[in-house]
């Protein structure tokens, strides 16, 4: 392991805090040792905001929001995540589940003083079996807060049971993200989070400087927004398919709950080789049919008056047509080199995404027999 870091601090407002429960437990504490006797090894000051704010921002109004922790230890994170449930007023039910008997009861006892016990369905047991039957009674996960073991396969296999029950953009948050083991021991947190990007891709907010031994959370999300047109600000920029096409993006979907395992991109599209290649045609369209229009229709406009006109004015609108169609002329032959780069590189990403499937398809036949 490497040298311990923390970065839960002590110097804080003890009003800041979101429930007074854990201002009472943090009362006189200034040293890691007495906040680990009194609050246990919970995340700690600016942590348990950071996962109220997250919550508080991302419930949604219109549906019932399911939270899931795993890790309660003496309840203290749990008492941020439920006081943002009960703060955002929106339906919702908070699960935690703890391991250990004593650490189970403490739990329940801080919600209780903190008023939202009423919230929270704790459960006791290992995550790894207890999640699979809280994950049998509900219809979808909006948060997961996954903080119990923090060994790379338990917390990989912890993200993958809650996987199929997670929305494009739903969220889920890890503690202690900090590469804190060496090279040639479990790489814990920092090694599962790798995993995950490479099997699930999706996207990941790192904050670094928040929590303690082992330091770093992080934010895991799907798919955030829905696949859009190409902003008129960035005529050729690539798509989001085509940019989710490198091969890192490319995910076999696993099998699971309504998902016969089929191929398909992080983003949940199916993957087609044609799309990208459509898609920048239609950027193209698209372009030229803003501003290129209007340049090329006001030189054909200079010079076509041009012939109405005589002397010194015809000369000048005949020359000002014409530098307008040579710019434009130039800015095309600029365009035509760009695109024919993209489309090098579409198909070298095309390429590159097909050997992955087909590799990862061998690899899931192999392992299915
Ligand atoms: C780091 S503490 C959680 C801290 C808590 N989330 C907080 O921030 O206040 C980890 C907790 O996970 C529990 N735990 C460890 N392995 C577990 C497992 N397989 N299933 C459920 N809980 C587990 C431990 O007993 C411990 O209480």
């Amino acid at each position: 392991m490497r040298k311990p870091k923390f970065f839960r601090r002590f110097d804080y407002h003890k009003s800041l805090l979101p429930n007074s429960v854990l201002a009472e437990l943090e009362e006189g504490v200034n040293s890691i040792e007495q906040a680990v006797e009194k609050t246990g090894r919970t995340i700690g000051y600016p942590g348990w905001n950071l996962i109220y704010y997250i919550i508080l921002s991302h419930l949604n109004p219109d549906s019932f929001n399911v939270i899931i922790e795993t890790g309660s230890n003496v309840g203290c994170s749990t008492i941020a995540l439920t006081q943002a449930l009960k703060d955002s007023h929106y339906d919702g039910q908070v699960y935690s589940v703890e391991l250990l008997p004593e650490n189970h009861t403490r739990a329940q006892d801080n919600l209780s003083k903190a008023g939202i016990l009423d919230l929270v369905d704790c459960r006791l047991g290992d995550s790894r079996e207890v999640l699979k039957s809280i994950l049998e009674e509900v219809k979808s996960v909006r948060i997961a807060f996954l903080d119990a073991s923090h060994l790379l396969e338990d917390v990989f296999q912890e993200f993958e049971l809650i996987y199929p029950l997670l929305e494009d953009n739903s969220i889920v948050i890890f503690d202690n993200t900090y590469q804190i083991a060496e090279s040639h021991e479990d790489q814990r947190v920092f090694g599962a989070l790798h995993k995950i990007k490479e099997m699930y891709g999706g996207n990941l907010i790192n904050l670094e400087f928040v929590s303690w031994f082992t330091p770093g959370v992080a934010i895991w999300q799907k798919k955030p927004f829905p696949t859009i047109d190409t902003p008129p600000y960035l005529p050729f920029a690539a798509t989001p398919q085509q940019t989710s096409l490198g091969s890192e993006q490319i995910t076999e979907t696993l099998p699971s709950k309504g998902n016969s395992g089929r191929l398909e991109q992080s983003s949940g599209e199916q993957v087609s080789p044609q799309q990208p290649v459509a898609s920048l045609l239609g950027q193209i369209l698209r372009y030229y049919s803003r501003w290129p229009v209007g340049v090329a229709a006001l030189a054909i406009a200079l010079n076509t008056g041009a012939l109405f006109l005589s002397g010194v004015s015809q000369w000048l609108m005949v020359a000002s047509g014409t530098l307008l169609l040579l710019l434009l002329i130039g800015h095309v032959a600029s365009k035509a080199d760009t695109v024919l780069q993209e489309l090098k590189t579409v198909k070298q990403q095309n390429q590159k995404a097909i050997a992955t499937l087909r590799k990862r398809i061998k690899a899931k036949q192999l392992k299915n027999g």
